[in-house]
């Protein structure tokens, strides 16, 4: 891969990026379109990349469709399936991290400690490999987005930085590939987070900017939802530093991550 990344670059080609762990939907491929837009060669790899999975989480267990991922890839106009072994990305004597320090303590952070050094150690690694022009990550993962500008701006990487908006399915659920394990009930039950956003989408629209107040409303639509939900955090944070405010304001997202019977989901919402 960094031959032929090298030989691509020295011909002048502008190459794309878009890390995946697999298992694509239309939120990844949005993504490689986005990409294609931006550059001639896009670059889609796809690595479930254990060092961001704690122990107790699903790494064995999550979908993989490496023939099926080929076929989207193709399809959305994708050019190079870049899919290593575990073992070359992490030799046996691997131990050099990359972290991004006081990002990656926060929300995600705090209850998946030690997932985003694996997120960004992995990233610099697929940069390095890849020697990307452009690069896009989706707005589904907002923090890793924020973190992931980070360690790029931190560590001098040559490379445009694009965030996409989160597709959506009709319904309003955010596409991810964690959603599989979602069995009937379960599915309608997700709902909870999309209508906890829509409500703190309504309340900014009518004047109410308290973010106590609107998260309070964000429990009870939960609850009303899917009563056994466990909600892990509601923040309200500006987007590009992660710190938390107490009023909705320009450039603040609302994210939660909840579990909806026992499948740990994600989203958020840029309100301002
Ligand atoms: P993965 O969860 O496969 O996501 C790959 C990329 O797709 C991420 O940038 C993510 O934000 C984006 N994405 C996922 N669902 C989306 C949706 N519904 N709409 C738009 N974009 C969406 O995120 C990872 O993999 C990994 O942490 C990775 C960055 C590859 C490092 O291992």
């Amino acid at each position: 891969m960094q031959s032929v990344a090298r030989r691509l670059a020295a011909r002048g080609k502008r190459i794309g990026l878009v890390p995946t762990m697999g298992y694509l939907h239309e939120g990844h491929l949005s993504l490689i379109r986005r990409a294609k837009k931006e550059a001639e060669v896009v670059i889609t790899s796809i690595f479930v990349n254990p060092t961001q999975f704690a122990p107790n989480e699903d790494f064995a267990r999550y979908p993989r469709d490496e023939k099926g991922d080929v076929r989207k890839i193709k399809t959305a106009g994708g050019d190079i399936v870049f899919a290593p072994k575990a073992s070359e990305i992490y030799p046996a004597d691997f131990q050099t991290y990359v972290n991004v320090e006081k990002l990656s303590q926060t929300l995600e952070g705090s209850v998946r400690p030690g997932h985003f050094r694996g997120v960004t150690t992995v990233v610099a690694q697929l940069f390095n490999i890849t020697r990307p022009d452009v690069v896009v990550f989706g707005m589904k993962d907002f923090q890793q987005s924020v973190i992931l500008r980070q360690m790029t701006e931190d560590l001098g990487y040559p490379i445009k930085y694009v965030v996409a908006p989160t597709v959506r399915e009709s319904d309003g659920l955010a596409m991810s590939s964690r959603n599989k394990y979602l069995d009937t009930v379960a599915r309608r039950e997700a709902l909870c987070l999309y209508y906890a956003l829509k409500t703190a989408r309504q309340m900014v629209a009518a004047g109410k900017t308290r973010t106590a107040i609107i998260a309070q409303e964000m429990r009870a639509v939960i609850r009303a939802t899917c009563p056994t939900a466990r909600i892990d955090y509601i923040a309200f944070t500006n987007m590009r530093t992660l710190e938390s405010v107490r009023n909705v304001q320009r450039g603040t997202v609302v994210s939660l991550a909840v579990r909806v019977y026992g499948v740990r989901l994600i989203d958020n919402m840029k309100l301002r």
